[in-house]
């Protein structure tokens, strides 16, 4: 069966550039993103690991572990990474899981074999602190990921999760964002989002982001 957003993400143990991993347990009570690479020593896989590493400051703050898989050994990985770090100006501070036997890459579904037998796409899957997978992405191998893009929709998952709220087109962290249409009750509204609302059309409720 398919991995959805609701999904369990599925657990396994692996060998990484830092070690063996059990997914859940390493995950902890943390947030997770779990994103494969098509194969070591590739142009665009490189900018990539050397961008997420920079960001990992911005992952933490919102309490998000990242964990990358390429389809080759530890040992292969090891070679890669001074090239990530010297070219990137970056320093990898996250594992690479070493997934020689594609085990994580057909768990997740990564190869899609009208792309190629062998290597995987781009997938991310953002996955909560109850291991619930919230959103998946999918790249082909020829276009490299914007990361700041997967920080935005994880600023709107964590969002929408702790206020009744919704994110707009092209919304970023301290924009204004739409009341959920479910919310229909006067004094509730009034009571959640006390620096006001418009009503654009009955369905339509722009309020200030209610956390800032
Ligand atoms: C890359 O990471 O640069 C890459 C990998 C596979 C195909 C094309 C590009």
């Amino acid at each position: 069966m398919g991995l959805h957003i609701g999904s369990i993400a599925p657990d396994f143990e692996q060998d990484s550039s830092t070690g063996r991993i059990a997914f859940h347990e390493w995950l902890g009570s943390s947030w997770g993103i779990l994103f494969s690479h098509p194969k070591d020593f590739t142009p665009v896989c490189t900018t990539e690991l050397g961008r997420a590493a920079n960001l990992k400051p911005e992952f933490d703050k919102r309490n998000i572990k990242m964990i990358a898989v390429s389809v080759d050994d530890a040992a292969s990985h090891q070679r890669w990474i001074p090239d990530i770090e010297e070219t990137q100006n970056a320093h990898m501070n996250f594992p690479i899981l070493a997934d020689a036997d594609r085990k994580v890459a057909t768990l997740y579904d990564m190869i899609h074999p009208e792309a190629s037998d062998t290597l995987t796409v781009r997938s991310v899957f953002i996955i909560d602190a109850s291991k619930k997978i919230r959103a998946i992405i999918t790249y082909p191998a020829s276009t490299g990921r914007n990361f700041t893009e997967i920080l935005r929709v994880i600023d709107s998952l964590q969002l929408t999760d702790s206020h009744k709220v919704a994110t707009p087109v092209d919304w970023k962290d301290g924009d204004d964002v739409v009341i959920v249409p479910a919310l229909q009750d006067a004094a509730e509204i009034a009571q959640r989002f006390p620096k006001g609302h418009k009503v654009l059309r009955p369905y339509l409720r722009m309020t200030p982001q209610p956390n800032k």
